[in-house]
Order: C-alpha cells, then structure tokens, then sequence
C-alpha cells in the first residue's frame, strides 16, 4: 500500500451482497420454475428485479470499481485485451466488464418478462392479462432469456475457474471480502445506505404496479 492510500475495498458490500443473492436465488428460480411453485418463484424474481436494477443504478452512483464509467472500455481495449495485452487496473478486465453489463441485463430481461408470463394453465405474472396478446411473446421470450441466462453464467463460472486455475487469480476471495493481495482501492465506498434507499424506491414501484395491474376476469 502507497503511503497516504486507504485499504478500502475494491467491491463494495452492495456489489458484493448482491453479487452472491444472484447465484442463491437464481438456483431457486430454477428449482421454482421447474416445480411449478409459482407464488414462491414470483416473490424471489421481484427481489432479483430490484437487486439488477439497484446494481444497475449503482453503476452510476455507487463507489468507484462500481461505476460502469470506470470499467467498461472501447471494443478496441477489448480486443487488444484478448490478444495477451496485459490488464493493470483493480477492477473489472475490459472483458469482464462487458460480460458483467451482459449479466446484469440478462437478468433483469428475464425478471421483466416473467411479469408478463403465464403458465397457461393456473399462473400468470402480474402483467400477463394487461399484455394481451404480448403475454405469449414475452412468455416465451422468458424461455429464450432463460437458456441465454444460464449459457452466460455456465460460461461466466468457466471463466472465473480459468483465472484460479490458469492466472492464479483470487477473483472470488476478492468477491467475498472485497479486496485480494494487491487489490485495494485507494477511493472511500459511498455509503451502502444509498443502494438501500435505491432498491427501496425500486421496490415501491413494483409493488404500486403489481398492486394496480388490472387482473384477469375470474369465470367462476
Ligand atoms: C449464478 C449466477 C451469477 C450471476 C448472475 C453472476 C453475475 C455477476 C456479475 C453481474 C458480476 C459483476 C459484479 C459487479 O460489478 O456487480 C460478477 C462478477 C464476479 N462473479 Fe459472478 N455471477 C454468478 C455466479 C457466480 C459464481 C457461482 C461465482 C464463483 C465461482 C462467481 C464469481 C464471480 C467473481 C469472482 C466476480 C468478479 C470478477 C472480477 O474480479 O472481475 N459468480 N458476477
Ligand atoms: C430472474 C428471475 C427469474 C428467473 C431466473 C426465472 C426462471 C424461470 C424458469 C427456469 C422457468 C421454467 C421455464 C421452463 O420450464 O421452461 C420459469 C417459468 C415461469 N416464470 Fe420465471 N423466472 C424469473 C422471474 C419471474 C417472475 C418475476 C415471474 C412473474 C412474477 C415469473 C413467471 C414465470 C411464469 C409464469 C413461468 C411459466 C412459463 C411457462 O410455463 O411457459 N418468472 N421462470
């Protein structure tokens, strides 16, 4: 550590915490989905709709390895980064960023189209009968995103044994406690309270839409 330079951590608690919420309930949004345990699997996808959307909020207010401004790069850094050009930075690699962007969106798709979904048979998302037709299309878009969704974390999970294994990297001790040998940041974190009143807000949204969303008409 530089004389002066604080050991603050390079992730953040909000990336952090949100970061391991995503494997623990996208698990179960798998499991939820397959088993047909409908109201459960609403209730946690609402969740990982307000955790994407205050990560993807925090991408331009939270701490400084948080912001997209500090790690996404031009696709020329990006190339040049996969042709063997060293990387020097703390955070995110250019590639890294770019596939972290990928996640996040792939993950709030497929939050958002699951509003709109129906099983067809005994479950509809909140926003299902207000979609009209556009339920089926983004019903099966919800598949699509799905098989994207899972194919991306297959190759992310890859990529991070790659950087153990091959790179001798410790990126997840660093996911973990924040910070690795060599890896710290010298720029305070702003305040987790922040990503609070975010998701917070976020969620206050989605339950007035769920709440007022017109419902289907019961036959019975
Ligand atoms: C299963 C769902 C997963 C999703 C959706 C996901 C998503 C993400 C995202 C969005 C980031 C960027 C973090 C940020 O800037 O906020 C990231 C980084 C990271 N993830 Fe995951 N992740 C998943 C699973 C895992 C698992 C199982 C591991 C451990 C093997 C892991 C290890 C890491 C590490 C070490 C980083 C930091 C990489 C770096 O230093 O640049 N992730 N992940
Ligand atoms: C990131 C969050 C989510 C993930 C990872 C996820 C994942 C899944 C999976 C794996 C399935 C089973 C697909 C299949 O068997 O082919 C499914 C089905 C479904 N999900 Fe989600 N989901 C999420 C969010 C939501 C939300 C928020 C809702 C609604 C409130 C929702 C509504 C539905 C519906 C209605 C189905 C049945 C679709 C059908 O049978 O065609 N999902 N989801």
């Amino acid at each position: 550590m530089r004389q002066g330079q604080r050991d603050w951590p390079v992730w953040d608690v909000v990336v952090r915490v949100i970061h391991w919420y995503f494997p623990l309930a996208i698990a179960f949004m798998w499991w939820s989905g397959g088993e047909g345990l409908m109201q459960w699997h609403s209730w946690v996808g609402y969740s990982l709709l307000v955790a994407s959307l205050t990560r993807i909020l925090w991408g331009f207010v939270g701490s400084y390895y948080a912001r997209f401004a500090n790690f996404l790069c031009s696709p020329r850094a990006v190339w040049h980064y996969i042709r063997g050009k060293p990387f020097t930075g703390l955070g995110h690699n250019p590639l890294g960023g770019w596939s972290s962007v990928a996640l996040l969106l792939l993950v709030t798709s497929q939050a958002t189209s699951g509003l709109f979904a129906s099983d067809d048979i005994l479950f509809e998302g909140p926003l299902a009968y207000w979609a009209g037709d556009w339920s089926a299309t983004l019903g099966a878009w919800h598949e699509t995103n799905w098989t994207l969704l899972r194919t991306l974390i297959l190759i992310h999970v890859c990529a991070i044994l790659f950087y153990k294994l091959v790179k001798k990297q410790a990126l997840v001790q660093a996911m973990i406690t924040g910070r690795a040998v060599d890896r710290f940041s010298s720029e305070k974190p702003v305040s987790s309270r922040w990503a609070l009143v975010i998701a917070g807000i976020a969620s206050a949204v989605l339950a007035l839409v769920v709440a007022y969303a017109p419902d289907s008409p019961s036959y019975y």
